[in-house]
């Protein structure tokens, strides 16, 4: 969720350091002085944070930032959004902490990027960097990615039985690389350089653990997973988030770390990181989440963040299983199956609005304006309708970035939200959706099954106060945006206004500015649904039972 934010920062200005404002200079100067200003703010906050003196922030230094270039609009939104924290933090080195995270958030600090924004370290070209393994929806099937700065003679990995050596090979031909980013003077970097690798790996034995080696130099990257079932079992347990953020995300991605028994993939309908087309940024997020998406499946769809420069870092560095799912090759739209659900993937953000890759703000727009999207879906869910018809304890549960039915003070609920339900609505109750997964919103929010005409709560499905639906005959609606710390804003909610009996439950992700996750378990005919913030409250308890 992206917001235009205007507004004039009320931060109390002592001099910091000698850095000015730059008057008219030639545009490389310009980029110059612009890395060496981020560097140093980035170098005084982390020695500030070191020391943990007391920190003041420098009206001019805040005002340069400001400045109509994308990047300053960027780091006017963060800090407006930082402010929005104080209340919750309001020591200065909490506040300190909250700007070194956006600091992070661009990446204005890390050493490589230096104006190359190259993935990875030159010096060890061939290391595996930002590994993560995604599933393809067939049983024992799974494909690790990861990037290399310079191109492998061979992209080959190593996979054996956890505890055992008995290694066999794998490669791929699937090394993708990107020309399209990473943004414009006086951006930190002129565009992107690297390689990802996608590697499948199969013939597994569905729910047994296997330990993958990439060879590399100077060492090797390994991790232990556990093989997918696909289809062939009937229970699956899972954890769900959006909106997460570079280095915002961080308390979800440690308390995902520290629970990895609780669930066995991640679904993450959009927004991984903040970084709007800035190359460097999103390997800095993918850093940031390799501990947990190198051993667990990691599977992704698209959101208006992941949009600028045509998808190109999720298109060369995520392997969606589109020709599994019958899509075309560079579909942003997909399905698969683990366990007894069906998931749907879909996307409605809009980047013809940028042919030439750059950064603005985007507006959703109808999935059937994406060509080939409403086709592959009414296909995809008839196959699926036909599977369902031999097997009705399958769970169907579509998603995307963007909400639709939802209830907050915003654009996004009031204006887009009924406009994309227009292209979904119907095919989503035809097809008996048991749920619907989004974020965008940094909010929480639960629908309870309604018509999708009348807009009628569902008869005596809602039971037990709202804790569990009971063969509901339409979809359980969930806006899930709060992952994210840096990044997350505004009060969604406002007080006195009342909500629908179809709200059942709402948070805005101002009350819980460390980050919140679901965790989902289902069997078939139950559906636990259990949403904690990070210290391990829980948000939200329901269940689906048909
Ligand atoms: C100030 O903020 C830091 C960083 O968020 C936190 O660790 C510390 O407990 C806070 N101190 C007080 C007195 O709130
Ligand atoms: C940027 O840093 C890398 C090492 O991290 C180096 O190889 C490269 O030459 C540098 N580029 C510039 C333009 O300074
Ligand atoms: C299970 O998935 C496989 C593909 O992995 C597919 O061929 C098969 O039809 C599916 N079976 C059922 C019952 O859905
Ligand atoms: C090693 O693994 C391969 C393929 O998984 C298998 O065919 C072979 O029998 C195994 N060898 C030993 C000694 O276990
Ligand atoms: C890296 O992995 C390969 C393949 O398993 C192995 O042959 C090699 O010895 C490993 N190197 C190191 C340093 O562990
Ligand atoms: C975006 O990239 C895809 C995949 O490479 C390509 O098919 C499509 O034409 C591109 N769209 C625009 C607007 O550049
Ligand atoms: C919530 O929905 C109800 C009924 O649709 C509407 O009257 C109310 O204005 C909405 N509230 C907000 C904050 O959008
Ligand atoms: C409502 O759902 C039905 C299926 O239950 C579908 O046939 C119809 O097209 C939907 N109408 C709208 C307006 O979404
Ligand atoms: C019902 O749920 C609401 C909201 O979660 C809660 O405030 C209320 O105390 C609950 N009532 C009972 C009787 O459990
Ligand atoms: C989690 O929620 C509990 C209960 O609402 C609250 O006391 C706690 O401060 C929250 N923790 C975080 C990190 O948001
Ligand atoms: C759902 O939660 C209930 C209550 O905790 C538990 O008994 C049941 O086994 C759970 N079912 C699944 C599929 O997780």
């Amino acid at each position: 969720m992206m917001r235009r934010l205007w507004a004039i920062l009320c931060i109390t200005a002592i001099a910091l350091v000698s850095v000015r404002p730059a008057r008219t200079m030639p545009a490389d100067v310009q980029v110059r002085r612009d890395v060496d200003l981020f560097h140093s703010f980035g170098r005084y906050l982390r020695e500030k944070l070191v020391h943990g003196r007391e920190v003041v922030f420098d009206r001019p230094l805040v005002q340069f930032f400001q400045r109509a270039s994308t990047q300053g609009e960027w780091f006017k939104h963060v800090l407006k959004g930082l402010e929005g924290y104080f209340p919750f933090d309001p020591n200065l080195s909490g506040q300190l902490s909250l700007f070194f995270s956006a600091l992070v958030e661009g990446t204005w600090f890390e050493p490589q990027n230096n104006g190359t924004c190259q993935c990875c370290d030159p010096s060890n070209p061939l290391y595996a960097y930002h590994v993560h393994i995604g599933m393809t929806g067939n049983a024992g099937e799974v494909v690790i990615s990861y990037n290399t700065q310079e191109k492998p003679p061979q992209s080959c990995l190593y996979v054996a039985e956890e505890h055992t050596s008995n290694q066999t090979k794998f490669c791929t031909e699937d090394v993708r690389t990107t020309s399209l980013g990473s943004g414009l003077s006086p951006f930190l970097c002129t565009g992107w350089s690297g390689y990802a690798s996608h590697v499948k790996v199969n013939g597994l034995q569905p729910g047994k653990r296997y330990t993958y080696t990439i060879p590399g130099s100077p060492g090797n990257v390994s991790y232990t997973f556990m093989a997918p079932y696909g289809n062939t079992t009937k229970t699956t347990k899972l954890a769900y988030f959006t909106d997460i953020g570079t280095k915002g995300g961080e308390p979800v991605i440690n308390t995902l770390l520290s629970r990895l028994d609780d669930f066995d993939y991640m679904i993450m309908p959009g927004d991984q990181s903040y970084c709007d087309g800035y190359h460097g940024c999103f390997d800095a997020y993918m850093k940031l989440i390799q501990p947990l998406a190198a051993q667990k499946p990691y599977m992704v769809a698209t959101g208006n963040h992941e949009g600028p420069w045509n998808f190109s870092y999720v298109r060369t560095n995520f392997y969606f299983p589109v020709s599994e799912s019958g899509a075309a090759p560079d579909a942003l739209w997909y399905s698969f199956d683990e366990g007894p659900i069906h998931f749907v993937m879909m996307n409605y953000e809009n980047y013809f609005d940028y042919p030439d890759g750059e950064w603005s703000m985007t507006q959703p727009a109808p999935i059937s304006t994406y060509p080939g999207q409403i086709e592959w879906l009414r296909r995809d869910l008839e196959a699926f309708a036909k599977r369902r018809e031999h097997d009705p304890s399958l769970w169907l549960i579509m998603m995307a970035h963007r909400p639709l039915t939802c209830n907050v003070t915003d654009k996004s609920c009031n204006h887009f939200g009924p406009i994309l339900e227009q292209d979904v609505f119907p095919l989503m109750y035809e097809y008996k959706a048991d749920m619907y997964w989004c974020g965008h919103v940094h909010a929480y929010e639960r629908v309870s099954p309604i018509n999708n005409v009348t807009r009628e709560l569902c008869s005596d499905c809602v039971r037990d106060n709202a804790t569990l639906y009971y063969k509901p005959p339409y979809p359980v609606q969930i806006m899930n945006g709060i992952a994210g710390r840096a990044v997350a804003d505004n009060d969604y909610f406002t007080p006195g206004v009342s909500y629908p009996p179809f709200v059942a439950q709402h948070y805005s992700s101002i009350n819980y500015p460390y980050g919140g996750y679901a965790l989902v378990s289902v069997d078939n005919n139950v559906l636990n649904f259990t949403l904690y913030n990070t210290s391990g409250a829980v948000l939200d308890h329901f269940r689906i039972e048909k």
